[in-house]
């Protein structure tokens, strides 16, 4: 059960690196900034480069200034959430480090006369974990004493699932799960916690969640960036591991669940887990037909040339990391039993896009037969980002004489309507890490099921490093085989869109709207596969595909 707020100390380890510059100290600027973050406090922040207080929180201010969604309204503020951050020096592999950063805690919790509640931060290269939490436990600062500690886990969890469960086993002999946070960033986005209220604070979908109405169901996370310097991390990574293995399969988890009794943690991530029980696993003789991988070569994106993968900075010239990663699984239940879920995420794409496309069954008659070209199947977008927000696109009559049809997006933006700007992802999850809500975060049971479920991908494709195909910076993806022919028979007919690599199905790719004769202006959107096959930069063309 979450606590109320409480007084509490924050450790982070690496914290010379990016992420706190970038994302946490940013975050918990915003949360002070908003008087949302319990007091007091003290983040006490850890790594080998050498820093005063000074130093650290004058860094810390370029970040927040930098980075943070809240700006600094004035100095006094600044210097009075400054004065609440602290640096020691030291290597997280130096027993000598824990005692100190012990002695500063008991200081800072003393000084106060607060309870010793304490979150500890693993914000290093992942290699340092197992170091950091066996010190954690052996210096005793991991102890119960006189208040709550918990632990946050940066992603990546694991590299396949057997180093998944060692570092499971490494954290619960020292932690119990409910003290562990493994953080998928992804899931602390405003659009995505709103996947839960909308499917389950809304009657009326839940009626149509399911194979009777559904055909399909598209999870895309398209980057136009390449590896922007971090090579040397993403050779070791990939697609599959950045991306797949946390953020996609969470997103299917929150469409695909089922009902929890209550909004609770465990209940939530049981029905999560259920769902990763139901996944179909993929066969290691069969990966090609589950799962296709790519890596870009040089191209253009946003009319600028930029380099191919294997020509950025740090990344071998013979590499066979993939930048593209796509999988179709089937979930075999009783809600979800024949509908194709199509996962697919890359990098150096032609346009910056999140989202989940629900793709309704398309009406079992049609009576307008003098057009019934513009009738598309329903389809529910859920935008992740950017432009977060959620579209329903039904078909309509458009403005003319005679009678045409033309689909259109009832649309609810973000923006619009609640005006301010969402607050920031890490605002939210170290919220929840602090409150002792462990919802939005992975639990041990559920990251294990993700590895399970692509080691053999990952296995295969380590095995046949001759049959990662190439694709173009700023393209949509690589080109694929031909369809079988029903697959092929059903796109035609609109009935699928059938596709590992197909782009985004989302009413983004509208057509600019248009004026009527009339006068009124509506926005006919483009969908399905012969929009796809339109679709700037797409190799595909209309009955070709992966399927
Ligand atoms: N950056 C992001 O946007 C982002 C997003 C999602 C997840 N993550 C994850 O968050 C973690 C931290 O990311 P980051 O980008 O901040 O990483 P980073 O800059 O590479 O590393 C963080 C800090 O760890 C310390 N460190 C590095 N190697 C070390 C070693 N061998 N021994 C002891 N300390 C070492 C370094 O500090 P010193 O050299 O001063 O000791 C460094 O500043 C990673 O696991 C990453 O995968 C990052």
């Amino acid at each position: 059960m979450p606590s109320a707020d409480e007084p509490f100390a924050l450790v982070i380890f690496g914290a010379s690196g990016d992420l706190t510059h970038r994302k946490l100290m940013p975050a918990l600027w915003s949360l002070y900034a908003a008087r949302t973050l319990p007091e007091p406090f003290a983040i006490v922040c850890t790594a080998r480069t050498e820093m005063t207080d000074a130093g650290f929180r004058a860094k810390m201010r370029e970040g927040v200034s930098e980075f943070a969604r809240l700006k600094i309204p004035a100095e006094h503020v600044w210097q009075r959430f400054a004065a609440n951050l602290f640096y020691v020096p030291g290597d997280p592999n130096d027993p000598a480090l824990h005692e100190r950063l012990e002695r500063c805690l008991a200081r800072l919790e003393g000084e106060r006369g607060d309870t010793a509640n304490r979150l500890f931060y693993c914000a290093t290269p992942p290699s340092l974990y197992d170091d950091i939490v066996e010190r954690l436990g052996a210096t005793g600062l991991a102890a119960e004493r006189g208040g709550w500690r918990r632990i946050i886990v940066e992603k990546p969890f694991g590299r396949d699932r057997a180093s998944a469960e060692a570092l499971n086993r490494q954290l619960t002999g020292v932690f119990r799960e409910e003290q562990i946070y493994r953080i998928d960033h992804y899931l602390g986005k405003e659009t995505v916690q709103n996947i839960l209220v909308f499917r389950f604070a809304n009657g009326i979908l839940e009626p149509l969640w399911n194979r009777n109405h559904v055909a399909e169901v598209q999870i895309t996370v398209a980057e136009t960036l390449g590896v922007e310097g971090r090579g040397s991390y993403y050779e070791e990574s990939g697609a599959l591991r950045d991306m797949m293995q946390n953020h996609l399969l969470q997103l299917l988890c929150l469409v695909a669940m089922e009902p929890p009794v209550t909004f609770d943690a465990d209940a939530v991530r049981d029905e999560k887990n259920k769902v990763m029980q139901a996944i179909r696993p993929i066969d290691p003789a069969k990966v090609d037909e589950a799962a296709l991988r790519a890596q870009y070569g040089p191209g253009f994106v946003n009319g600028r040339p930029v380099p191919g993968y294997r020509q950025e900075r740090g990344v071998a010239p013979d590499s066979i990391t993939e930048t593209y990663a796509a999988l179709r699984l089937k979930i075999d239940s009783w809600r979800w039993a024949g509908v194709p879920f199509y996962l697919r995420t890359g990098k150096r794409m032609p346009r910056r896009v999140s989202e989940i496309v629900v793709r309704f069954h398309r009406t079992p008659h049609m009576i307008f037969r003098r057009d019934p070209a513009g009738v598309e199947p329903n389809r529910l977008v859920i935008r992740i980002q950017p432009d977060e927000g959620i579209s329903l696109v039904v078909v309509a009559k458009t403005p003319a004489p005679e009678l045409r049809l033309g689909p259109v997006a009832l649309d609810f933006k973000y923006g619009e309507v609640f005006g301010a700007e969402p607050p920031e992802a890490y605002e939210r999850l170290l919220l929840d890490a602090i409150r002792g809500d462990a919802t939005l975060y992975a639990r041990g049971d559920w990251v294990e099921h993700a590895w399970a479920l692509l080691d053999p991908v990952l296995t295969t494709w380590a095995r046949t490093p001759a049959a990662l195909p190439a694709y173009d910076a700023g393209s949509w993806g690589p080109p694929g085989r031909p369809l079988h022919r029903p697959r092929r028979r059903a796109m035609a007919r609109g009935l699928i869109t059938g596709e590992l690599g197909a782009p985004p199905d989302s009413p983004q790719r509208a057509q600019p709207p248009r004026r009527s004769r009339g006068g009124a202006r509506y926005a006919p959107l483009s969908a399905g596969p012969a929009a796809a096959a339109r679709w700037p930069g797409s190799r595909r063309r209309r009955g070709r595909g992966w399927w």
